[in-house]
Formats: C-alpha cells, sequence, structure tokens
C-alpha cells in the first residue's frame, strides 16, 4: 500500500493541492477496502494484487482529468448515509446537511407532510425520512434520470419516499397539499457567475441543477414561493437553500407573499437557507 500511496501523490501533486490529495487517498481506500484512516495506517505493509493496484489507477487518471472523486467512485457520503451519484445529479453539498440538519434539530419525532423540490440524488428526503421515519416524505424533480438514481438511493437506504416528476416552472400544482414542509435546493448559480466556477464543476455536473439565467435569478424561488402558498397549511413552512448574494431579496419575496421570513447563514457566514412560515 505504501507504494502505491507514493504514486497516487506523485501522480496527482501537479493537480490538486496535498490536503485534497490526502483525502482522496482517504476516500480511495475506503471505497475499495472500506478501510477508516486508522487501518489504512495499520495495514499500510499490505501488498495490493495487481488488479487493485489497476482499479486505483483508473481512478488516478480519471482525477487526472478534474473529473469529482464522487462521479468516478459512483458515490458518496451526505449525512453519514451513502448516496449513489451519477452525472445526472448534483453532487450533494455539506451547505446541504446543514439544511437538514436545522429541520430535523426542529421536528424529532412529529408527523409532518413534507415536500422536496428538485431532489436530485433524493439526499434531502431521503435523509430526513431515515432520521425521522413518521415524516411522510414526497419528492420530485423535472428529470426522469435524476428520479431514477434517487428511487435506488430510497431504496439502498431502506425508505419510503413518494417520488414523482414535476416541473417546478409549469402552471399545473403537485397533487399534494396541505403540506406541513416543503423544502427546495433549486438551481441558483447565475450565468455569470460560471466564470467563478472550479472546471471540475463546471465540466461534469448538471447544468440542469445549478444554472439560471442572468436576467431572473430568482426565477425558481418566486415559482416555488407562489405555489407554496396554496400547497402549505396556515403556519406551514418553506425552507430554501439560496445563493448567498440574494439573502435581501429572497426576505422581501417571502414577505411579500405572506410569509414571515428569516434568513438564516451557514457555517462560512454566508446567507444561505431562507425559511418562511405562511401566515393565516
Ligand atoms: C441544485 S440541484 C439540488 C439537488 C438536491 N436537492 C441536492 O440538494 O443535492 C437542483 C435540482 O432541481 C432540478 N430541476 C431543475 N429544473 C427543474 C424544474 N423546472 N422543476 C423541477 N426540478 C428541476 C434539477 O434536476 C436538480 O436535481
Amino acid at each position: 500500500m505504501i507504494r502505491t500511496i507514493a504514486y497516487i501523490r506523485k501522480s496527482l501533486i501537479d493537480y490538486y493541492d496535498t490536503n485534497e490529495i490526502e483525502s482522496f487517498i482517504n476516500i480511495i481506500f475506503n471505497n475499495i477496502y472500506n478501510y477508516s484512516k486508522k487501518e489504512m495506517i495499520l495495514n499500510a505493509s499490505k501488498k495490493l494484487a495487481e488488479d487493485e493496484f489497476l482499479k486505483i489507477k483508473n481512478i488516478v487518471d480519471q482525477l487526472e482529468q478534474y473529473i469529482p472523486i464522487q462521479y468516478i467512485l459512483g458515490s458518496t457520503y451526505f449525512y453519514n448515509l451513502s448516496f449513489n451519484v451519477t452525472p445526472n445529479v448534483l453532487i450533494p453539498r455539506p451547505e446541504t446537511e446543514e439544511l437538514v440538519d436545522l429541520i430535523l434539530k426542529k421536528y424529532s419525532n412529529q408527523k409532518l407532510n413534507v415536500l422536496d423540490i428538485g431532489t436530485g440524488s433524493g439526499c434531502i428526503p431521503i435523509t430526513l425520512k431515515k432520521e425521522n421515519v413518521i415524516f411522510e416524505m414526497h419528492a420530485c424533480d423535472i428529470s426522469e434520470k435524476a428520479l431514477d438514481v434517487a428511487i435506488k438511493n430510497a431504496s439502498n437506504n431502506n425508505t419510503e419516499v413518494n417520488f414523482f416528476k414535476y416541473d417546478a416552472l409549469s402552471d399545473k400544482l403537485p397533487k399534494q397539499n396541505d403540506l406541513d414542509i416543503i423544502i427546495s435546493n433549486p438551481p441558483y448559480v447565475t450565468e455569470k457567475e460560471k466564470e467563478q466556477m472550479e472546471s471540475n464543476v463546471l465540466d461534469n455536473e448538471p447544468h440542469l441543477a445549478l444554472f439560471v439565467p442572468n436576467n431572473d435569478p430568482l426565477l425558481f424561488y418566486k415559482a416555488i414561493t407562489y405555489k407554496a402558498k396554496k400547497l402549505l397549511k396556515v403556519n406551514g413552512e418553506l425552507y430554501f437553500e439560496i445563493n448567498e448574494a440574494y439573502g435581501k431579496e429572497m426576505e422581501e419575496l417571502l414577505q411579500q407573499n405572506n410569509f414571515e421570513a428569516k434568513i438564516i447563514k451557514d457555517l462560512n457566514g454566508k446567507d444561505r437557507i431562507a425559511f418562511g412560515k405562511l401566515k393565516a
């Protein structure tokens, strides 16, 4: 293993910083052997079989093309649960874990009717259902390929979520109403912000999940807020993950639509969650 680790470090040094390379090494050995960091040290002198080395070489070759490790391995962790990911779904982000954590801390063991709009890998509804089994979870996405991944993830994690295809920008409402909570992490990166994005995101993650036009950055938030007014019970709650640049605008949008509004910062101190409670 020591020689293979040296090979990984040497191959990637011109592409990534050293912390990232060490993190790849841990992820690779965890994925192939299920080793923790401690087990890696204990097994450092283990000799790898030829096919095991070739598997690692193949991963390294793809990392050199800046393909995200999660897509190369086909899986990632979110809130300590394992999720399959394909290039048809966004790789779940730590900010979204913060959103899920906020909801779980607020509602332990309450029977609530919950809808997630733009579910991608299904990381939000599956985690909520896993951690609070009495939530009745519904989740939708416009992408059938994303829904296929989400359905598989729900089954792998032994959770029941009602997934359905739905276009959040259409005039129609989904049939689920009388909801207690609506959650959405919709596309929110403007085309002009593209230039500042890392090429590994830009070249590999689905643009359908990421981008909104420059002239209407709140496109999804407006459509979903308007629908939420009709789908939520009085005092029902709306949770959005948002673009840090639009906290103020999001607060105003919610207030104009009869919601009590609050903007919550993420661990990096950036406006990240917009919360609304529907008034009577
Ligand atoms: C930023 S991703 C979020 C994925 C997942 N919820 C997460 O947090 O990792 C946005 C999702 O919205 C979906 N989406 C894009 N346009 C949509 C539309 N018009 N109606 C419903 N979903 C849409 C995309 O397919 C994508 O899965």
